[in-house]
C-alpha cells in the first residue's frame, strides 16, 4: 500500500472514488452544504486501486477531518491515513484535529478513541436540518440505529 497526496492528477480518479462510495460529492456536516470535489486529502492506494481515502480542510488552527473510508478494513488502512492528516496539520501549526461522526457509527466512534480522539460536543438532532440540505440522507444508519445526531470528537496536536 502507497499513500499518495490529493493532487491535480489524481483528483478526477478520486472524485470518481467519492461518487461511487457516497452515491455524491455533497456532504453535510453541523449544517454546512461541503463541495468534496474541493477538499484535501490523502488517497491509500493497492498498485493502482484506491483501497482508503481522508478528506480535510485547514481553518483557523484547525484542522478537520471531513471524511475517512477504507476498502481493506482492519488492515491499518485508516490509522495511516489519519497519521498522514495529523503530519500535516503538525506542519500548518494546527492546534487540533477535530471530525464529526454520526451517533449510528459504532466502529467510527471506537476507532478515534482508540487513536487519541475525545468526544468533545454533541449536536443533538442535527440530522433533521442536515436532510433539508441533503434529503437522500436515510432515517436509519447502521445496525439500523436512527441516524440523528453529528458527535464531534477533537484531538490536540
Ligand atoms: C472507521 C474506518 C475508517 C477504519 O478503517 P480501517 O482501515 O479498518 O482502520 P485500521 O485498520 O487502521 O484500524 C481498524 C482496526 O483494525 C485493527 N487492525 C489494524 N491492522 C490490523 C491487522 N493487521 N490485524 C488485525 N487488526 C488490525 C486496528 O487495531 C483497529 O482496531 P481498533 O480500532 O480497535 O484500534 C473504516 O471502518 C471505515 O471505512 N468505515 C466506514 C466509513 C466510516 O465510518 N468512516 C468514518 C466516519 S467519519
Amino acid at each position: 500500500m502507497d499513500i499518495r497526496t490529493i493532487s491535480e492528477e489524481n483528483r478526477e480518479k478520486i472524485n470518481d472514488f467519492i461518487k461511487f462510495h457516497w452515491f455524491t460529492t455533497d456532504m453535510v456536516v453541523r449544517g454546512e452544504l461541503v463541495d468534496m470535489k474541493i477538499l484535501d486529502g490523502f488517497a491509500a492506494y493497492d498498485l493502482d486501486t484506491i483501497v482508503g481515502l481522508v478528506t480535510y480542510r485547514i481553518a483557523g488552527g484547525w484542522c478537520e477531518i471531513m471524511s475517512l473510508d477504507s476498502l481493506r478494513e482492519k488492515q491499518g488502512v485508516g490509522t495511516a491515513l489519519i497519521n498522514k492528516v495529523a503530519e500535516k496539520a503538525a506542519e500548518a501549526k494546527c492546534s487540533k484535529i477535530k471530525l464529526i461522526t454520526t451517533n449510528d457509527n459504532i466502529d467510527a466512534i471506537r476507532f478515534y478513541q482508540r487513536r487519541g480522539f475525545d468526544m468533545a460536543r454533541l449536536y443533538h438532532d442535527s440530522l433533521e436540518t442536515a436532510r433539508k440540505l441533503k434529503p437522500s440522507i436515510p432515517m436509519l444508519g447502521n445496525f439500523d440505529i436512527p441516524l440523528r445526531h453529528e458527535i464531534e470528537f477533537d484531538m490536540k496536536l
